[in-house]
């Protein structure tokens, strides 16, 4: 099974989740699992993740080091089974982008989140610091919530 992660610049908040589910899904032995991320746009393809986004990662264990900056393209959406979008924009761009044969779902990420009223990670690009463990904190919870949901779905 193979879940994307997506966001707009793909150096904030995606890096953050791909990182936060690698690591809970090897912890749990969920092997047949693999993550990965993109952004909608090609802003910063090819670059690491925001220098801000790796340090506060750092912080709750998670390296977003290695990975590097790739945009969403039209194969993704045969080769993903699950692309789980960050915010309402990212989840509208990457439905206009999807072919009407397209074998991928496409879902919000939040949708996992046992917090209805939250329905978007918010952007911590242009914001403060405080932002960036907002970003963790939300997708931890998500993540967790959705690894249990898959995972019960193999049983
Ligand atoms: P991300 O954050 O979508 O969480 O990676 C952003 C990164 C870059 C920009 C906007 C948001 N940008 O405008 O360059």
């Amino acid at each position: 099974m193979k879940i994307m992660f997506v966001c707009l610049g793909n150096i904030c908040r995606s890096p953050t989740a791909h990182a936060i589910a690698q690591k809970r899904a090897v912890e749990q032995g969920l092997t047949y699992i693999s993550f990965s991320s993109s952004g909608t746009s090609g802003y910063h393809v090819g670059e690491h993740p925001d220098k801000r986004a790796i340090a506060h990662g750092a912080q709750h264990g998670y390296d977003l080091s290695r990975l590097t900056a790739q945009r969403l393209t039209q194969d993704d959406f045969y080769e993903q089974d699950l692309l789980l979008t960050m915010d309402d924009q990212n989840y509208q761009d990457v439905l206009a982008m999807k072919p009407a044969d397209a074998t991928a779902i496409v879902k919000r990420l939040l949708d996992y989140h046992p917090d209805p009223e939250l329905t978007q990670v918010p952007d911590p690009y242009y914001g403060g610091n405080a932002g960036f463990d907002t970003v963790v904190a939300i997708c931890e919870t998500a993540i967790d919530a959705m690894l249990d949901q898959i995972d019960n779905k193999q049983r």
